[in-house]
């Protein structure tokens, strides 16, 4: 047997390497929380001038499957960790192999597939929403007339922001072959469209030692299928609220997994509570707990990862993110002065260089005395851009 070369219980001070694989705007602000806490960042992406570049001591280019990349990316690292689901497992194998990788290998192979991801939920006992998997034309169209031709179609690898998904109604007429060919003719998801009532997140840190803290939910709101903005605390009953937690706990615990994971979950009109989907990395949906939390989502990844106490996740203030796309750009730089007179507000840019249509470039955010007033000032300072 031969052992790793590297101690799993070591604590990851000033001074350490924390390696991320993804260099977007998650990758990003986590290398600051680990900068601020005196920790070096190394960081892979394929582009060289990736949002996380500006802010780490070294990058790496590579593919997502770059296995050779990974393993300069792992050398020397004291842990590794990710912003983003999509890399190759081969590469996450050699990651591992050289440097703690945290999340670990196995929750990010079940969550990087949506249909092995929902799969995996239903055999743990976790709630979903009635869904098939389909793995060829002819499945499709028996898993769309058997959920009553009113689904989502999911791809299972490499969707995101309503990517890689087609939605039918109870009044399409549609082809499965079409459908099946638009995805890409690969195995995917197909779920029931749920009547929802709300839409919420939540988030739980887990330590190496098995320690697991949970955030308050927050409440979402998606545009386009895109999330448009999300508000900490959630506003939702306190049953609702008490169960959303103890998922995430759950869940991270299930999974093996260390470092952070979120829980996308689905409230219905009938009150039930579904799982959509899981990020085993920070979210976009936790980006105010920057400014509301006693500790944000991404020092908490941080002391997760390097093995440090979790942080409190208690509620300082109520807070909440706007997020800014490339839309905002098309006429010109957007007004950011006039967003940061609306009392509360502070501006995060992920310097991205070239805006476009659905890119995420950067988010307005706001603390205030309830939930709905954090909410409208970011949202008065977006109408300001
Ligand atoms: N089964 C469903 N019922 C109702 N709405 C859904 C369902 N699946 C997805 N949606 C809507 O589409 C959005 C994006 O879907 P999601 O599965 O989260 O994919 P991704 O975020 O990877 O694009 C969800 O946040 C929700 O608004
Ligand atoms: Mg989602």
């Amino acid at each position: 047997m031969t052992s790793a070369p590297f101690q799993n219980s070591k604590i990851i001070g000033p001074g350490g390497m924390l390696a991320i694989l993804g260099g977007g705007q998650l990758g990003r602000m986590t290398a600051i929380a680990a900068r601020t806490m005196g920790i070096r960042v190394r960081v892979m992406d394929p582009e060289a001038a990736c949002p996380a570049s500006f802010v780490a001591d070294e990058t790496i280019v590579g593919q997502w499957d770059d296995v050779e990349a990974a393993r300069r990316l792992a050398a020397g690292a004291d842990a590794v960790t990710l912003e983003i689901e999509q890399i190759g497992v081969d590469a996450l194998r050699e990651v591992a192999r050289l440097a703690p990788l945290r999340p670990g290998v196995e929750p990010v192979r079940i969550i990087q597939d949506k249909a092995l991801q929902k799969t995996w939920l239903a055999e743990n006992g976790f709630p979903v929403g009635p869904f098939q998997v389909a793995r060829s034309e002819a499945d499709l169209g028996d898993a769309i007339a058997a959920l009553g031709c009113d689904v989502f179609v999911k791809i299972g690898r490499g969707g995101y922001d309503g990517r890689g998904q087609a939605r039918i109604g109870p009044a399409d007429t549609f082809d499965p072959g079409k459908v099946w060919r638009e995805l890409g003719a690969k195995p995917c998801v197909v779920e029931q469209a749920l009547d929802l009532e709300c839409e919420i997140s939540v988030m739980a840190a887990r330590s190496p030692s098995g320690e697991v803290r949970a955030f308050p939910a927050a409440r979402n709101h998606h545009e386009n299928q895109i999330l448009a903005w999300s508000v900490l605390p959630a506003g939702v009953d306190a049953k609702i609220e008490s169960r959303a937690e103890a998922l995430a706990a759950d869940l991270v615990a299930k999974l093996g997994l260390e470092g952070l994971l979120c829980a996308e979950l689905f409230v219905t009109r009938k009150g039930e509570l579904f799982v959509n989907e899981l990020a085993p990395r920070p979210h976009n949906s936790y980006h105010q707990s920057e400014r509301g939390c006693e500790t944000s989502q991404f020092e908490q990844l941080v002391r997760a990862v390097c093995n440090l106490p979790l942080g409190s996740t208690e509620l300082i203030s109520p807070c909440a993110i706007a997020n800014l796309l490339g839309d905002l750009w098309l006429n010109g730089a957007p007004n950011f002065p006039a967003a940061l007179q609306v009392e509360g507000v502070r501006l995060h840019l992920y310097e991205k260089h070239t805006p476009r249509a659905g890119r995420k470039m950067g988010h307005l955010s706001a603390v205030g005395a309830t939930a709905d007033e954090a909410l409208e000032r970011v949202l008065e300072a977006k109408r300001g851009l």
